[in-house]
């Protein structure tokens, strides 16, 4: 009998112990004797100070914080930066997620399970421990679908739902927020069963009628939700100029409603192709909002992705940063690895947002958004190494400064330590994240090149794209102008000009060709192939070289994981494995598809 409870109780551990990644960076003991204290004299945040095994905060939360950070080995005190340390998820309420590489969303399109919930007992646990996990690294919000949002997310029957999700994530200190359509009013009945209305004018009475009337039902399920996230006229989503109104109009009406409440309007400045259509895509966001600088509520952030185009591996900081003096501001930084390979391709992110933040003074915003990798994959992001960038993401939004060494040994030394890994072993998986994010730029995009992905997937290389039914905004042709004498795009003063959108020293800086770091060379200039570069080769031998080098690093990846093999559990080392074959076929592929056709182009 006693052997059979054991087998039956070392069965039920197996789960958790499984090296299957689901525990994340989680799979660590607690110490079991932590002595908290509450002290009221603490900063009023969420931070706690560390003593041996003593805990100490303001606040519930931040002793719970404190509890994770001892785990990781923390000492001494310490405070989150950022009050707003938000994940956006892009999932789709059919369960679908854009952008999603690890399976369908956790949140959507599950099957109601009865009568009194749509979670059954394993989603719940799934979202223990997605709210744990975030807890962990501090991320206290979470947008629970879609930036190009279905007006059904508003609708009775979700609110409930989301009633549900908070329910779950509230204890773990996760505020939710939803991405709302604009011209919900037009699509979802009123409070009272009224017909949907005519219009979405943000300044029609019955549409701020509409917008409070939704806020107050929300709030009466969710006391304490976040706020609305908003895409408006961007990429054929609704907004405030299809009534010839302005994006201060459309947000500050958001704010309005949730005013009351303590909510707040994320509204985003991702936008092209609408009032400045045929204006250099990255100079739309600051030509469309520098004007409104001043004219939000104190409840509205704008939110701008770290580049001015759209994720790439590498790209300048937005300008936008730069103009919005009076206006808070987010930035929104993509964990999902929409341009990097995906799930499929070892990148390590935290030195691009290291970058980002060496442009940006931290100080310069409110908070920061993470577009995130989650989905229903066991192991939750698809690759086991993008892991590390959900991790990352709530390391930096909790303090900037972190360097992204720092966050890769603390992640490798939760997620693969154990005893029996020697160090030169953590130090050769450091080393290789370390230099990962470097070497997809070379194999994607040397010297500024920038997106010349293969439509609508954005995984490999199409640098012939063009699509007369596609935006020109879409099309790698666009990007990269290659003709028989030149590549490149002519930003500086003499092309579109997109240099004067940069403060001092980086207007000035990005502008001369002879002072444009080469990482930015041909996102800002047009260069004949005969250019020199600082190497003394060509621009073309240069472009060349790069491209090998980042398949030699990745063949170099590939080695020092086949080198692991002893120190990492078997269903990881093979998963990751697997994965790195892909990437290392995919980065020759890039590398043969563009020298190919820049080569050809030269010819004609
Ligand atoms: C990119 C991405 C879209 C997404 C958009 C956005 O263009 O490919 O899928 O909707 O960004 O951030 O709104």
């Amino acid at each position: 009998m006693k052997a059979l409870v054991l087998f039956l109780l070392a069965l039920l551990a197996l789960p958790v112990n499984a090296e299957d990644g689901h525990r994340l960076w989680l799979r660590g003991e607690m110490p079991k004797d932590i002595v908290e204290k509450i002290d009221p004299t603490m900063p009023d945040d969420d931070g706690y100070r560390i003593s041996g095994h003593n805990v100490t905060a303001r606040t519930q939360m931040g002793l719970l914080y404190g509890r994770y950070a001892l785990m990781r080995g923390e000492q001494g005190e310490s405070h989150p930066f950022y009050k707003l340390r938000i994940l956006n998820h892009w999932d789709n309420l059919d369960g679908s997620i854009e952008r999603g590489y690890a399976g369908k969303s956790i949140f959507w399109g599950i099957p109601s399970s009865d009568e009194t919930s749509f979670l059954s007992e394993k989603d719940r646990e799934r979202l223990q421990l997605y709210a744990e996990a975030n807890a962990s690294i501090g991320i206290n919000g979470t947008v629970l679908n879609n930036v190009n949002a279905s007006p059904k997310m508003l609708s009775r029957e979700y609110i409930n739902k989301v009633k549900e999700i908070a329910d779950i994530l509230r204890p773990w200190g996760i505020k939710v927020y939803l991405s709302v359509n604009f011209a919900s009013p037009m699509n979802l009945p009123g409070p009272r069963g009224e017909k949907p209305l005519a219009t979405a004018d943000p300044l029609n009475a019955k549409v701020v009628a509409w917008w409070k009337a939704k806020a107050k039902e929300i709030y009466q399920q969710v006391p304490d939700f976040g706020g609305f996230l908003v895409k408006a006229n961007s990429e054929g989503q609704p907004g405030p100029f299809d009534y010839g109104r302005s994006h201060a109009d459309g947000a500050n009406m958001l704010a309005d409603a949730l005013k009351p409440y303590g909510g707040i309007v994320i509204w985003r400045s991702f936008v092209y192709g609408s009032k400045h259509k045929g204006e250099d895509r990255v100079k739309q966001a600051v030509s469309e909002f520098a004007e409104l600088d001043g004219q939000f509520r104190d409840n509205v952030i704008l939110q701008s992705k770290n580049g001015p185009l759209d994720f790439q591996p590498r790209e300048p900081y937005a300008p936008i940063f730069d103009q919005m003096k009076q206006t808070k501001q987010m930035a929104e930084l993509q964990i999902t690895q929409e341009y990097l390979g995906q799930s499929r391709h070892l990148v390590y992110l935290a030195p691009m947002w290291s970058e980002f933040f060496s442009f940006v003074e931290p100080s310069r915003l409110v908070g920061i958004s993470g577009v995130a990798n989650i989905g229903l994959d066991t192991n939750w992001c698809g690759h086991h190494f993008s892991q590390a960038n959900w991790y990352a993401f709530g390391r930096l939004a909790w303090t900037p400064t972190l360097t992204a060494r720092q966050i890769a040994e603390e992640w490798i030394e939760q997620t693969f330590g154990n005893p029996g890994v020697q160090a030169s072993h953590t130090s050769e998986l450091l080393n290789m994240m370390l230099r990962s994010r470097e070497a997809c730029v070379d194999y994607m995009m040397p010297l500024g090149l920038h997106h010349i992905f293969r439509f609508d997937h954005h995984l490999g290389p199409e640098p012939d794209g063009f699509n007369p039914r596609y935006p020109i905004e879409w099309c790698p042709v666009y990007y990269h102008k290659a003709t028989a004498d030149s590549i490149g795009f002519n930003r500086s003063h003499t092309g579109s000009n997109a240099t004067a959108q940069y403060r001092e020293p980086f207007c000035s800086l990005y502008d001369n060709v002879s002072t444009c770091p080469e990482r930015y060379l041909l996102w800002f200039h047009r260069l004949p192939w005969t250019y020199r570069t600082n190497s003394g080769r060509t621009l073309w031998e240069e472009m060349q070289y790069r491209y090998q080098r980042g398949v030699s690093e990745v063949e170099a990846f590939v080695g020092i994981w086949q080198q692991a093999k002893p120190y990492i559990d078997e269903q990881r080392w093979q998963e990751v494995n697997k994965r790195m074959k892909w990437q290392l076929d995919e980065a020759r592929e890039w590398r043969d598809v563009c020298i190919g056709y820049f080569g050809s182009v030269q010819k004609k």
